[in-house]
C-alpha cells in the first residue's frame, strides 16, 4: 500500500523531470546543454529517463500537491523536504538519474550538482525508504539484464554516467554499485544473471580498496571475479568517450585480472620483506581460497592453490593443508 504510492509518485516526479528537462527553457538552457556536453545523445537521455529539477524553491512539489500526491510520501521519497516549515523540492537545479529496479519502476533517483563546489554534495540521493534499500540495488539492473543473461558476464562500475556512458557505446552489460561498497544482496542480485562479475573501478586507492573490500563474499556467493583497473585520472565514462567503444573493450579483454591473484599480488608488495605480515598474508589467501565451493568448483579451488603457492613461494602441500583448516 505505502509502497504503491512511493512506486507512483516516483513514476509521476520523473515524467515531471524528463517534462521539465525537454520543454522547459531552463530545462533545456541548463539541464540539456548539460547532458549536451557530456556527450549523451538524445536517444540516451530519453532511454534512461533522465531529467531536470528547477532551480525555483517549490515547483515541483506544488505541482505533486495540487495533483493531490500527499506531502507526507513525497517527503518520504526525498524529493520534498521542509525547509523554514514550508515544503522544498530536494533537488532543485540538478539533473536528475532516476533508480529502476529491475521491472524499470523507480525505486528512486540521484540527483547531479551541475558545477561542483565545497558547499554541496556532488550527488543527492534517495533516503532509505519502503521501496529503495541501497544494499540490494545495482544502479542499470533494468537496462542491463538482458546484455548480462546472453553476454554470461556483468561489469561493474562506479558511477551512473558510467553505466549510461557505456550503454551509448554499446556495452550494454553494466551495471553501477553508486560509489558503495559491494553488498550479499548486490552480488545475489548478480548471481542471478551470471557467474562472471568484472569489476571495473577508478584507479585510484580508494577505488581498488573498495573493490577488494567485496572479494570474500563474491567468492563465497560462487562469483568469478575479475578486475580492471582503469588509468589514472580516467574513469569508465571518460574513458571510453576519450578512446571509443573498440579500444575500451580491448582495453578490458587486454587488462581483466583475476581477483584473488591481484589480491594477491598487491598485499605481497605491500608485504615486502616483513615475515609476520607475510604469515599473516598466507592465511588470508587460504581462507579466501577455502571460500571456494569445492563441490562447484574444484579445479578452480586447485588452480588458485597452485599458482597462489607458487606466487608466495611456499609448498603446495602446506597450502592445501591450511586451506583445508579453514574449510567447516
Ligand atoms: P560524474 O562526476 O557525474 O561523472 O559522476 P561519477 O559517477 O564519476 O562520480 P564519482 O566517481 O565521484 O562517484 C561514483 C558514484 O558515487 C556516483 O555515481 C554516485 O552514485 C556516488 N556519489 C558520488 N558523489 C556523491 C555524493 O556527493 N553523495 C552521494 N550520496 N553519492 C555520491
Ligand atoms: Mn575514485
Ligand atoms: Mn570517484
Ligand atoms: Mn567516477
Ligand atoms: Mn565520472
Amino acid at each position: 500500500q505505502l509502497a504503491d504510492s512511493l512506486y507512483i509518485i516516483n513514476g509521476f516526479a520523473k515524467e515531471y523531470f524528463t517534462d521539465t528537462l525537454f520543454q522547459s527553457e531552463e530545462g533545456q538552457n541548463v539541464g540539456l546543454s548539460y547532458f549536451e556536453e557530456r556527450g549523451f545523445t538524445e536517444e540516451t537521455i530519453r532511454k534512461f529517463q533522465l531529467g531536470y529539477c528547477l532551480n525555483t524553491r517549490d515547483s515541483f512539489v506544488k505541482t505533486a500537491t495540487a495533483k493531490g500526491y500527499n506531502l507526507e510520501y513525497l517527503q518520504k521519497t526525498g524529493l520534498v523536504t521542509i525547509r523554514n516549515e514550508q515544503p522544498a523540492d530536494n533537488y532543485r537545479g540538478r539533473v536528475i538519474f532516476p533508480i529502476h529496479n529491475q521491472s524499470g519502476k523507480v525505486l528512486g533517483f540521484g540527483a547531479r550538482i551541475l558545477v561542483k563546489t565545497d558547499k554541496a554534495p556532488k550527488y543527492i540521493n534517495s533516503p532509505e525508504n519502503e521501496i529503495y534499500i541501497k544494499s540490494r540495488v545495482l544502479y542499470g539492473t533494468y537496462f542491463a539484464r538482458h546484455a548480462i543473461d546472453k553476454l554470461n558476464e556483468c561489469l561493474l562500475v562506479e558511477g551512473y554516467t558510467d553505466v549510461i556512458s557505456l550503454h551509448q557505446a554499446g556495452v550494454e552489460n553494466v551495471v553501477a554499485s553508486s560509489g558503495t561498497s559491494l553488498t550479499q544482496d548486490q552480488l545475489r542480485l548478480v548471481k542471478k544473471y551470471t557467474n562472471n562479475l568484472t569489476i571495473i573501478y577508478d584507479g585510484d586507492a580508494a577505488g581498488i580498496k573498495a573493490a577488494l573490500r567485496g572479494l570474500d563474499m563474491a567468492i563465497e556467493e560462487g562469483l568469478n571475479v575479475k578486475l580492471v583497473l582503469l588509468p589514472e585520472k580516467e574513469d569508465p565514462d571518460s574513458y571510453v568517450q576519450r578512446i571509443g567503444a573498440n579500444a575500451f573493450r580491448e582495453f578490458i579483454e587486454e587488462n581483466k585480472k583475476d581477483f584473488v591473484l591481484f589480491k594477491l599480488e598487491i598485499s605481497l608488495r605491500d608485504a615486502g620483506n616483513d615475515n609476520v605480515k607475510k604469515s599473516q598474508l598466507v592465511n588470508e589467501i587460504a581462507e579466501t581460497i577455502s571460500k571456494i565451493d569445492k563441490a562447484e568448483d574444484f579445479t578452480r579451488q586447485q588452480d588458485y592453490i597452485r599458482q597462489c603457492s607458487q606466487l608466495l613461494k611456499i609448498d603446495e602441500q602446506g597450502l592445501i593443508t591450511l586451506v583445508n583448516k579453514y574449510i567447516r
